[in-house]
Formats: structure tokens, C-alpha cells, sequence
């Protein structure tokens, strides 16, 4: 196959990401927006707003990303957008541009799944992992542990039974007073305290499955902030408990996982990717058992175009990219 060159398109919360890739070659450019500056103000993603701000800088920003590949779009052989999880109306921008230009291009309109994206982005690194993996996703919307066989090739080992890590530490911080985005900022102050302080629980750890449960820790946090001992200056100690008692989980998990498929390989995808705190445990615990994890680069943790478009390049590599059909596009927020 000659090689193809193909654009990624993401929309589906507050970021607005485009990437180019060519297969053979990989990544040639990449732009985000985000949204976040927007969005503080009312402490929460208005899905209304993160619509119209889609609108406003996706095909300047598609521009940018082509002009910093030195490429033109009469190049392109594909267009791959995130068709879901996220926000319907927010998708909807990437999905209708994203089918006008193919139309207009003559080049098929591909429709990636945002987790998809996600799983394989830690592939994007120079160092990249190698089929079969097990990978450990954990966004905003999701807690998930899968077998990954190869590309389409994904069996979903386990998963959150109510909030996802990601949502944990976002709420946790909105109770705690913390600006949005909250995870960062709690990330942050937890490094500036100390875990054991403060008594947290860690939900189905011992369960002896591999599902989780993150919205009991919440409910924890609120009731040893209403205690009568309880101060301000100690939220950094709270914020490093509650920090600790998420990673404590994850990491069992995830060795657990590792042990159950026999795999020595593990993939961790998505914003909470970025914690440093499980960064660190992750690789000493598993390296310790003789395994090896893989991070994306940080910029592609959070929400980005290049993570669609090599999702996208992956699955025409294998075979398995299936445009919509009809000229009607389907987004699906679930
Ligand atoms: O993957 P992502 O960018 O968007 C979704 O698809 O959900 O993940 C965003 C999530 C948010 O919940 C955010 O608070 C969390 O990732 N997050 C973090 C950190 N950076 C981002 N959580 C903990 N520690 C971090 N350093
Ligand atoms: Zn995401």
C-alpha cells in the first residue's frame, strides 16, 4: 500500500485537536486548542460553549496543522474523527467537518472511538509497546482495564462500577475548593503533602475482581473535611491521602491484570495518565515483577487530534477502517 496520509480530528469535550500522521512515518504535525481558560469561569465544562468554540477553531486550526507538515489537504487519502464517548454536540462538529471535507475531498470519513485513540497513543512514543498489551485507561469518563490483541482486537477485563478515576479526583477537588480543572491542581497540591495523615479507604482493592469504585472515596474526603479537627492548612495531607488511596488501587489492579493474562507488557492511556504519582508507582512496582509499562508523551495524554489520526493510520494499516456510509453521520455520546 502506497503510504497514506491521514487526518485526525477531535472534538468530543474541551479540546479541539487536529493531527497528521502518514503511515510508514507517523506523526508529521499536531495542534490542540483548549478550552480550559473558557470553561473555569463556570468551574465545569458548558457543553453549549465548548460547541461553538469547536466551531470557531477547528479549520484554522486543520490550516495550521497542514501548513506546519509542509502538506496540502488535496494530499490526504483519509479523514478519521472521534465519533465518541464525549459530548454530542461538541462531536458533531468534528464529525460534520470532518465528512464535508472527505466529501468535498472525495477520500473517506472515518469514525474512531475517543477510548481507541487513547489506547493506542502510547504506540506515538519512540519506544512504543508491542501487541499484545494490557492497557490501563483512565479519563474522565472512564476506568478501564483491557486485553489488547492488536489493533480492533479488545477485550474489556474490567472497569469502574460508578465514577471514573479521573471524575474522582475532579470532584474531590471541586469539594475541596479547588479551581477547575480540578485533577491537575489536586495532583499538585498532594505533592506538596503527605499520604497517611488522613485515613482513606481503598475501594475494592481486595475485591478480587478486576473492577473499581472511586465514588465512595469522595464521599470520604467530604466527611474528614466536616470533622471538628479538620483545617484548611491540612488539605495538601488530605489531597496526598486521596491521591494515594486512587494509586494504591490502580496499581493492584493493574498488577493484577498483568498476572491474569500472563502479559508483561502494560499501557497506560489517558488524562490521569499524566499523574506523576502513578507514574512512579506503576514503574517501580511492575518493573519490579519484570514487566515494563508505557506512557504516552504527556502532550498526548490529554485529549488530541494525533492520538485519532494514528488510531485512524493503524486501522487502515490493518485492514479493518470502515467508513460511514450513507452520507449520514452518527455520533454516540455513550
Ligand atoms: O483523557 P482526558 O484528557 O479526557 C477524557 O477523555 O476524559 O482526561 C481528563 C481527566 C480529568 O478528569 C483530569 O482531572 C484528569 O484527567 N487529570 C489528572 C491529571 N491530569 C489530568 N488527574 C490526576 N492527576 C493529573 N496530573
Ligand atoms: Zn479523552
Amino acid at each position: 500500500m502506497k503510504p497514506q496520509l491521514v487526518l485526525g480530528i477531535e472534538t468530543s469535550c474541551d479540546e479541539t485537536g487536529i493531527g497528521l500522521v502518514e503511515t510508514g512515518r507517523g506523526l508529521l504535525a499536531h495542534r490542540v486548542f483548549s478550552q480550559i481558560d473558557m470553561h473555569a469561569a463556570y468551574g465545569g465544562v458548558v457543553p453549549e460553549l465548548a460547541s461553538r468554540d469547536h466551531v470557531r477553531r477547528i479549520v484554522p486550526l486543520i490550516r495550521e496543522t497542514m501548513l506546519a507538515a509542509g502538506r496540502e489537504l488535496s494530499e490526504l487519502d483519509a479523514i478519521g474523527y472521534t465519533t465518541g464517548p464525549g459530548l454530542a454536540g461538541a462531536l458533531l462538529v468534528g464529525a460534520s467537518v470532518a465528512e464535508s471535507l472527505a466529501l468535498a475531498l472525495d477520500v473517506p470519513a472515518i469514525p474512531i472511538h475517543h477510548l481507541e485513540g487513547h489506547l493506542l497513543s502510547p504506540m506515538l512514543s519512540s519506544e512504543p509497546p508491542t501487541f499484545p498489551f494490557v492497557a490501563l485507561l483512565v479519563s474522565g469518563g472512564h476506568t478501564q482495564l483491557m486485553r489488547v490483541g492488536g489493533v480492533g482486537d479488545y477485550a474489556l477485563l474490567g472497569e469502574s462500577v460508578d465514577d471514573a478515576a479521573g471524575e474522582a479526583f475532579d470532584k474531590t477537588a471541586k469539594l475541596l475548593g479547588l479551581p477547575y480543572p480540578g485533577g491537575p491542581i489536586l495532583s499538585k497540591l498532594a505533592g506538596q503533602g503527605e499520604a497517611g495523615k488522613f485515613k482513606l479507604p481503598r475501594p475494592m482493592k481486595n475485591s478480587g475482581d478486576l473492577m473499581f469504585s472511586f465514588s465512595g472515596l469522595k464521599t470520604a474526603v467530604l466527611t474528614a473535611t466536616q470533622k471538628a479537627d479538620f483545617t484548611p492548612e491540612r488539605i495538601p495531607d488530605l489531597a496526598a491521602e486521596f491521591q494515594e488511596a486512587v494509586v494504591d488501587v490502580l496499581c493492584a489492579k493493574a498488577r493484577a491484570a498483568l498476572a491474569q493474562t500472563g502479559l508483561s507488557q502494560l499501557v497506560v492511556a489517558g488524562g490521569v495518565g499524566a499523574n506523576s504519582r502513578l507514574r512512579e508507582r506503576l514503574r517501580r512496582e511492575i518493573g519490579k515483577r519484570g514487566g515494563k509499562v508505557f506512557f504516552p508523551e504527556l502532550e498526548y495524554c490529554s485529549d488530541n487530534g494525533a492520538m485519532i489520526a494514528f488510531a485512524c493510520a493503524m486501522r487502515i494499516e490493518a485492514g479493518k477502517a470502515a467508513a460511514a456510509t450513507g452520507g449520514a453521520f452518527a455520533v454516540r455520546p455513550r
